[in-house]
């Protein structure tokens, strides 16, 4: 017992504290003035020991200024620890090389935005951080979307992000959050359905507590399902527009196991006059739903286990290969009801906009293509952030181009068989 007591004295003399108590870290923007209007901004820190355990997060963030804090955890950050660095959604489609939040090893752990109060983790539950974890260094990112206060003649500075509350104790069960999220786009003046569902593969039992919704301004409602058995149950269901906080889940206590099935929708209403797709910018839109669970026993999900879908008009959950498995007939009523609505706010994209898919495209890759599909999924999302999907971006861009060009073949078309019919008249 002595050389214990000891050591603890000794560690305590050097300035560790002892083990088991609660310390907080702070990663705080240090006085930052960004000049550029979405302007994304990322500090790391390197997480020394072996294992932290982070029990809670305390925002440090005004919402005026502050778009939204994110939390990352990276095997490697995107730049050391010290600097302050541009880590930035690319705005054009040439922004080559730049920094994300992290080089390898992405995850997010936690996600603040708009004045949403703070995430209380469950009792005996943990983010586990450290040498010995994926999760090597943290990444506190801010989103400067309004930079006003920044120019003159206010000429502030900003000193937002997050205090952690972390402890050296293993706490029984750990935390983990599953990210959802689709591609895709709408048309002008339409009810969109964007849908994504994966087959949970890992064999052990997860118990998501809390979900997040995350879209842009066209999100209209955002919910998300544990199908087993053919039976679809509530995860989460919420109107996008509200403070995007971690909220508790719809049903406590559900458990996620291998062989369930993970369904998300979003259902957005384009209500510009022009096509919107998913991507990176705020005239772009996003469709994601964030599952933030615990493991009774570690291991938790492996940190970039995402579950994407190429969206609409590309796939919806009619395309999802396994039919009797996701139960189509089973989609709960409410699945597009905002909360507090009666009634659902139904698709009505026209056929005609999205005619012909499956056209031949000579040498184009074919979206309907499942292994094709697979294969983009893997390579391009390999180590996906949700706020960084140029490459989807692309995609959308290429298939509205398809789509364009196919348009004014059929009108060239239409236009010829009249001209022929006239003359023959
Ligand atoms: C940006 O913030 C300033 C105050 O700092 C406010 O007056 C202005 O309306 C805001 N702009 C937008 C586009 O929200
Ligand atoms: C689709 O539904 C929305 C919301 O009800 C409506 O505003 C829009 O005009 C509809 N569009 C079409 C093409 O029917
Ligand atoms: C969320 O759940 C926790 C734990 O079950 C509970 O203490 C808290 O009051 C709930 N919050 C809301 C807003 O329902």
């Amino acid at each position: 017992m002595v050389p214990l007591l000891l050591s603890v004295l000794v560690c305590g003399l050097m300035g560790h504290p002892p083990p088991w108590k609660e310390q907080q870290i702070n990663m705080l923007m240090p006085g930052v003035k960004p000049t550029v209007p979405d302007t994304y901004l990322c500090k790391s820190i390197k997480m020394e020991d072996d294992h932290t355990y982070i029990t809670g997060f305390i925002p440090n963030a005004d919402a005026s200024i502050a778009h939204h804090v994110l939390l990352y955890g990276c095997e490697e950050p995107g730049a050391s620890p010290g600097q302050v660095w541009d880590c930035g959604e690319m705005t054009s489609k040439s922004a080559g090389h730049h920094a994300g939040p992290c080089k390898s090893g992405q995850s997010i752990l936690y996600a603040w935005a708009m004045e949403a109060p703070r995430l209380t983790l469950p009792p005996d539950v943990s983010f586990n951080v450290g040498q010995a974890t994926p999760t090597k260094y943290l990444v506190v990112q801010v989103h400067y979307k309004n930079v006003t206060k920044f120019l003159p003649p206010e000429n502030g500075e900003d000193s937002s992000g997050l205090t952690l509350i972390t402890t050296h104790v293993p706490t029984e069960k750990q935390a983990g959050v599953y990210i959802m999220l689709t591609a895709g786009s709408l048309p002008a003046n339409t009810v969109e359905y964007f849908e994504v569902a994966c087959e949970m593969r890992q064999d052990i039992e997860i118990i998501p507590f809390a979900f997040r919704t995350h879209a842009h301004s066209l999100g209209r409602v955002i919910s998300g399902y544990r199908v087993r058995d053919g039976v679809w149950t509530e995860i989460g269901r919420k109107d996008p527009r509200l403070p995007e906080m971690f909220y508790n889940v719809t049903t406590p206590g559900l458990t996620v196991k291998r062989g369930d099935i993970l369904a998300a929708r979003c259902t957005m209403h384009d209500t510009t006059d022009h096509t919107v797709s998913i991507g990176a910018t705020q005239n772009d839109e996003m469709c994601n739903f964030y599952i933030m669970y615990y493991v009774n026993k570690p291991p938790t999900l492996e940190a970039n286990d995402y579950c994407m879908s190429a969206g609409p008009p590309t796939w919806y959950w009619k395309d999802y290969p396994d039919q009797e498995k996701l139960n189509l007939k089973g989609v709960p009523d409410t699945a597009s009801v905002i909360p507090g609505a009666n009634a659902p706010l139904k698709r009505n994209v026209s056929q005609v906009y999205f005619f012909n898919s499956n056209a031949e495209e000579e040498g184009m890759p074919d979206l309907l293509d499942e292994s094709f599909a697979d294969e983009i999924v893997n390579q391009a999302f390999d180590d996906l952030d949700p706020q960084d999907l140029m490459y989807l971006y692309e995609l959308a861009e290429w298939q509205q181009q398809q789509r364009e060009q196919q348009q004014r073949q059929r009108e060239e078309e239409i236009k010829f068989r009249m001209l022929m019919r006239n003359q023959q008249v």
